[in-house]
């Protein structure tokens, strides 16, 4: 299609929106980097283990099929392409993804990846972040294509962008085997030092190509999930080392982040604090309606954390009362309250400014 035709199609869609509700019009383009806790599906058109395309996963997706997300239903950008108000943002390898579905977003996240190139090698085929940025330039050359050079760099950076890295570096690489190859070569605090700065260069990388509201998470609390509590806790209580690894690395992301802030004189970078927002429910199941935050809807072994879920696993019934719904990865139930910290959470939890704050200012701005 032609840059002018494009230019076209984007104006009688945006007219057609603002007639139909006001609030599509607003509806801002989304852009997703990272891991299998924010991939939706690019790993199905891999050859790798990490994926998520047989049942049980999707059983409470809306067509009640697997898609590709590490979830009963709906993950994290779903939800919040939801208070986006638009559909989510395709994943990149999805062969739907051309057209006016370009004007939505894409998502390059890919289950297993993590700040470094080693991380997750053992899934073999899978996108690396420098690959994810990689993809994002070449998403934006056909965006340019189909509206051309000033609409394209507009809707880049009128984006909302995620990025989720950091758990696989110490779950899927220093902590994936004793004595692993990283852990014999760095002391943890030099490992996390060296992810930080790693992450500086991504996150740098990324404004670069034209982001300019980009929310950073820090690492969940790997110490306390199902797969964890399985091979390393006699007692139940959250592995101590693994803990300590996010206690070190969420704070040095967090001042990294600032420092970058600074440096470019405007706040580009947003930090979700989400082990807060997992503490939140696994230390108060009761106040948000789960019944179990340490066994896996779907698994074996103990705390349904051994393996993977797949056909043969246990499934438990009600979904919306775990937090867990595999080894790793939150239910939709519980991703549902992380993204509602990220909307309304204070500065403890979101930092400088929250989700609604973000769309707030973008509203005025029109
Ligand atoms: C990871 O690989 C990419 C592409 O090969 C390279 O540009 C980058 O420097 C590597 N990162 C690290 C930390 O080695
Ligand atoms: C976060 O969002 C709420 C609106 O839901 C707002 O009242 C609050 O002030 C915000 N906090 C910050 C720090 O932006």
């Amino acid at each position: 299609m032609d840059a002018a035709l494009g230019r076209l199609l984007v104006s009688v869609l945006c007219l057609l929106a603002a007639a139909a509700e006001p609030a599509a019009a607003a509806a801002r383009a989304f852009f997703v980097f990272g891991d299998s806790l924010v991939d939706n599906g690019n790993n199905n058109y891999l050859l790798t283990t990490a994926r998520a395309d047989a049942p049980p996963y999707g059983i409470d997706f809306p067509t009640h099929r697997a898609t590709g997300r590490f979830s009963n239903g709906l993950n994290i950008p779903d939800i919040i392409s939801e208070h986006l108000g638009a559909e989510p943002a395709l994943p990149y390898l999805s062969p739907e993804l051309r057209g006016v579905k370009l004007l939505v977003g894409a998502n390059f996240a890919s289950a297993g990846v993590g700040i470094l190139n080693d991380t997750g090698i053992q899934f073999v085929n899978i996108i690396r972040i420098g690959d994810q940025l990689q993809y994002f330039q070449e998403y934006q050359r056909k965006l340019r294509a189909l509206i051309g050079e000033e609409q394209a760099a507009q809707l880049v950076s009128q984006a909302l962008v995620l990025i989720t890295l950091g758990g696989n570096d110490f779950v899927n690489n220093y902590y994936l085997v004793p004595m692993s190859v990283r852990s014999r070569q760095y002391a943890l605090p030099d490992y996390v030092r060296l992810l930080v700065s790693e992450y500086r260069k991504i996150l740098s990388r990324l404004y670069e190509l034209g982001a300019r509201k980009v929310i950073v998470t820090g690492t969940g609390p790997i110490g306390c999930v199902p797969a964890e509590l399985a091979m390393r806790s006699p007692n139940g209580e959250c592995v101590a080392e693994l803990m300590r690894a996010v206690t070190l690395f969420n704070p040095q992301l967090v001042d990294m982040v600032r420092g970058l802030n600074r440096a470019i004189g405007a706040d580009v970078f947003v930090t979700a604090n989400t082990m807060r927002m997992n503490f939140d429910y696994i230390n108060n199941p009761q106040r948000f309606g789960f019944t179990n935050v340490q066994v896996a809807c779907c698994g074996q072994g103990p705390y349904n954390g051994i393996g993977l879920c797949t056909p043969a696993s246990n499934v438990c019934a009600n979904r919306d009362v775990f937090a867990f719904w595999d080894a790793f990865h939150p239910t939709e139930r519980a991703s549902r309250i992380i993204v509602d910290q990220f909307m309304h959470g204070d500065t403890d939890y979101m930092h400088p400014m929250n989700l609604s704050t973000i769309l707030a200012m973008d509203r005025e701005g029109l």
